[in-house]
């Protein structure tokens, strides 16, 4: 159970090798976050994070085979790591992809597939989540959706859309978990500079993993249903989501 002063005890990360993900992790285990568990495509990222929650004394830090894209698997995936490392004080929704927009444009199977692995599949992988969480009467989950969700840019639009699917999913989640023991709270980062960002120059207002971990952590402790990350970009896009079309248009890439 999440302790008297927001501590989550286990931590199922359905993404695992997500930077942002071990940057929680890396807080949580040291704060007495004692059952990691990592789902994920397998990888020599995914078995080193693990190794890492391990060393930094997790009790049980293991990894467990879970893609977004394999929707009919999701209940029995979902059914079987709870039943194998018990409760869940919280589930990180974290897994997704950035895409190349000038490929996705162009590509419908590339723009079906990126928002079947942001939305539709990590959507259905939180339909199962949330059953058992709402079974087991407490938990948290986290979704990190982005701001680019709270309005689509020309510039990244399928990766925007998908986030803005994630988010609504999320909200809407979260309102029907009310009265159940069980809380969504939604993460909006802006540009991370990090692995997913790699190459790209930062946009205004960028941030870090650690900084993303450090709210996330803090949005644990006091209970928040939306964190953004920084904080002043929930003021700056309450603005850009009003801005006539044509000058939204006109904004650089
Ligand atoms: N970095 C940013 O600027 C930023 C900003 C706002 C929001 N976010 C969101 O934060 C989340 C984490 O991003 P990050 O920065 O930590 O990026 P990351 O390190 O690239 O992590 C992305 C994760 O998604 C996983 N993934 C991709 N396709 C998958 C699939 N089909 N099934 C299961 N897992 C899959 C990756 O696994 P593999 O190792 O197998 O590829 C990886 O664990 C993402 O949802 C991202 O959209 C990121």
């Amino acid at each position: 159970m999440i302790d008297a002063i927001g501590r989550p005890q286990s931590v199922l990360v359905l993404g695992g090798s997500s930077e942002l993900a071990q940057a929680i992790v890396a807080k949580l285990v040291p704060a007495r976050c004692r059952t990691v568990v990592l789902a994920g495509r397998e990888s020599e990222r995914l078995s080193e994070a693990a190794e890492r929650a391990r060393a930094a004394g997790a009790d049980v830090a293991e990894t467990v085979a879970f893609d977004t894209t394999d929707i009919e698997h999701h209940l029995a995936f979902v059914d079987q790591v709870f039943d194998r490392f018990g409760d869940f004080d919280l589930v990180i929704a974290a897994a997704g992809v950035l895409g190349t927009q000038g490929v996705l444009e162009r590509d419908p199977v590339a723009t079906a597939s990126l928002l079947t692995t942001n939305f539709t599949g990590l959507a259905a992988a939180m339909v199962a989540v949330a059953g058992r969480l709402r079974h087991q009467g407490h938990g948290r989950l986290i979704v990190l959706s982005s701001v680019a969700g709270l309005r689509a840019r020309k510039v990244n639009f399928v990766y925007g859309s998908s986030k803005a699917g994630l988010d609504a999913f999320a909200q809407g989640l979260g309102d029907s978990l009310v009265g159940t023991g069980v809380s969504v709270m939604i993460v909006r980062p802006g540009f991370v500079v990090g692995r997913m960002t790699e190459g790209m120059t930062p946009a205004p207002f960028s941030t870090t993993p650690d900084a993303v971990a450090d709210a996330v952590v803090k949005g644990i402790e006091s209970g928040a249903g939306v964190v953004y990350v920084p904080s002043v970009l929930r003021w700056v896009f309450a603005v850009m989501r009003q801005l006539p079309q044509l000058v939204w248009r006109r904004m650089p890439g």
